[in-house]
Formats: structure tokens, C-alpha cells, sequence
């Protein structure tokens, strides 16, 4: 069956080139890569990884290895297409997410950028992230944020009057509704020729996001909200708003064992246990424009 995926794969690999598109280049991507560090010696997993310009990005940085994949064939096509024109070494292949063609522990860094929302059985994928971490391996996603962008049920509200201080102004507003009520919605995307495209996405909580990731075997290391860069502010009517409140969020898990960034060690980590700096370890055991959140994504 055609996803909506594969209907953009076209205008998406020609938004999202070599670099990213806007909303990519200057306002995920360099959060998202500040989480992710050095990749050089690494082996890396991108899953969802659409037209492939980010495990293209991690194998001229000097990954050791990059397979990355995506269900949708003719997104893949396309990040076929760019590697024979300049090849970097990445790999690439069509597959769902819950079956990624590599042994158990091959993969020092697993990376699913705007993805985990956009697939139905996040639980199964994360569990196969676990599956594919070596010990110390780290797990690197993006997602829309669930507390601030869920479809129609989120929107910018912005409000003109007075503040307390008697200056005349807008404040903006994030109005949210339904956040407990998980599962499939629709996303409208513009098609390009006036019409809309549509995709699957899924609603789900923080919680059950931290609940899938926990009973993979994988702790939160660390949460981040993207900021807009000078180019988003300069260049979308959102980036003003977003820099006020964030719709997207990266996150950082680990697995068992000495986490690795680039070529290096950093901590022990054992099972069960999230060391911090100065504690004593804590025991894990417990776009669409029309909607306003998603353009270039
Ligand atoms: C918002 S796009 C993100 C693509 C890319 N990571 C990027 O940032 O440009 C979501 C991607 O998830 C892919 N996808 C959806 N469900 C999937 C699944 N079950 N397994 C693998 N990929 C999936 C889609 O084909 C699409 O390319």
C-alpha cells in the first residue's frame, strides 16, 4: 500500500537535500546533533530515515558504519540515488523500524530523527533499538514534542492587548486538548499541486513514551527542547512562537554497560543502575502549514 511517504518522497527529497530543510537544519538538527556528539568509530543505525541527508551526514563524519532505513521504497530510492551521485559509505535499505536487518549489538548509536511518531508500534521499535545497542550503546531520537504538538488538538493561539505593565503587545499561547487520549490521528500535509497528502501518526504521552524506553532496558539520559536559530526566526512566522514554546523534543537513552560517544568511553553504566556525577547511582528498577507544527518535516 502507497503511504503518504512515499507520495512526497519526491518534493521531500528535494526539501530536505543534503543539509535538511529549514525546520530540520535550524531547529532539530542542531539539538538533535549536540545530543548525539562525535560519531567518528562509531556504528551507527538510522531508522526512518527518509531521504537518508542525516546517515549521509554521520558517514562523512567519520561513523565507522551507517545502515539506515525507512519503509517508505521510494524515499529510499531517493537516498540511494544521492549516494551513487557522492558516495559516503552509508548503507541503505528498505524496512520497518521493528526489523532492522543487523545481528543483536551492532550498533554503538541508533539515531530516528521526526520518526517515533510517526510509527504504530513504537513500542516494538524501541525494543528493537534495544536489540541492536551493544553494550554502552546510545539511542538518539527526535520527536514532535507530545505535550505541545498533538494535530488539530494543538494550536497557536496569539493574543493582542495590554500586559501588566501597560505595554501594548501579542502574547502568544499554545492551546492543548485531548493530551491523554492516545492513538492513530492524521496529519494533512500539502501536496505540492494544491492538494493535501496524508499521513499516520500516533499520539502518545510522555509517560508511555519513558514507559516503552524503561521496559526496553533503556534509561533517559537526557531530555532537550530544540531552540529556533536566527535562520528559523528569520524565515518562519512559527519561529517566534517556537522560541517561546517548543514542539519538538530530543532524547537521549542509554543501554547497559560504558556509554560510548565518538571513539570514546565516558562512565560505566551497569545494568539496573544510572550512575550521575556526584550521586551515588540511582536504581532504574522502577508540515503541515494548515496545522502549523509540521511544515518540512
Ligand atoms: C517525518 S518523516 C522523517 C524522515 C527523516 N527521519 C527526516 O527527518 O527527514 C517519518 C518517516 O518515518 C518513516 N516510517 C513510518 N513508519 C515507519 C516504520 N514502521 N518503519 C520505518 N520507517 C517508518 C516514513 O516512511 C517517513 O520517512
Amino acid at each position: 500500500m502507497t503511504s503518504g511517504w512515499d507520495t512526497m518522497a519526491r518534493s521531500r527529497d528535494a526539501s530536505m537535500g543534503e543539509n535538511g530543510d529549514l525546520w530540520h537544519r535550524s531547529l532539530i538538527d542542531p539539538t538533535l546533533l549536540r545530543v548525539v556528539g562525535p560519531v567518528a568509530g562509531l556504528r551507527v543505525v538510522e531508522v526512518a530515515c527518509g531521504n537518508g541527508y542525516l546517515a549521509r551526514r554521520f558517514a562523512r563524519s567519520g561513523a565507522r558504519s551507517v545502515l539506515a532505513l525507512d519503509a517508505s521504497a521510494p524515499s529510499i530510492r531517493f537516498a540511494r540515488a544521492r549516494e551513487r551521485a557522492a558516495p559516503t559509505g552509508a548503507r541503505f535499505t528498505v524496512g520497518k523500524a521493528t526489523r532492522v536487518p543487523s545481528p543483536d549489538g551492532s550498533a554503538d548509536l541508533v539515531v530516528a530523527n521526526m520518526a517515533l511518531m510517526d510509527i504504530g508500534d513504537a513500542r516494538g521499535a524501541i525494543r528493537e533499538v534495544a536489540r541492536l545497542l551493544a553494550p554502552g550503546g546510545r539511542f538518539v531520537f527526535s520527536i514532535s514534542h507530545p505535550c505541545f504538538d498533538l494535530d488539530e488538538r494543538t494550536i497557536w493561539l496569539l493574543e493582542r492587548g495590554y500586559d501588566a505593565h501597560g505595554v501594548y503587545g501579542t502574547t502568544v499561547w499554545r492551546k492543548v486538548r485531548g493530551y491523554r487520549r492516545e492513538g492513530r490521528t492524521r496529519i494533512p500535509w500539502p501536496s505540492g499541486q494544491g492538494g493535501t497528502v496524508w499521513t499516520e501518526a500516533f499520539h502518545r504521552t510522555l509517560s508511555t513514551y519513558s514507559r516503552y524506553l524503561r521496559s526496553a532496558g533503556l534509561a533517559i539520559a537526557r531530555m532537550e527542547e530544540p531552540e529556533p536559530l536566527p535562520e528559523m526566526l528569520e524565515q518562519s512566522p512559527q519561529g517566534a512562537y517556537i522560541a517561546e514554546i517548543p514542539l519538538h523534543l530530543v532524547v537521549e537513552a542509554v543501554g547497559r554497560g560504558p556509554v560510548t560517544r565518538g571513539s570514546r568511553t565516558l562512565e560505566h553504566n551497569p545494568p539496573g543502575v544510572v550512575r550521575r556525577s556526584g550521586s551515588r547511582g540511582r536504581t532504574r528498577g522502577s508540515g503541515s502549514p494548515r496545522r502549523g507544527s509540521r511544515p518540512g518535516l
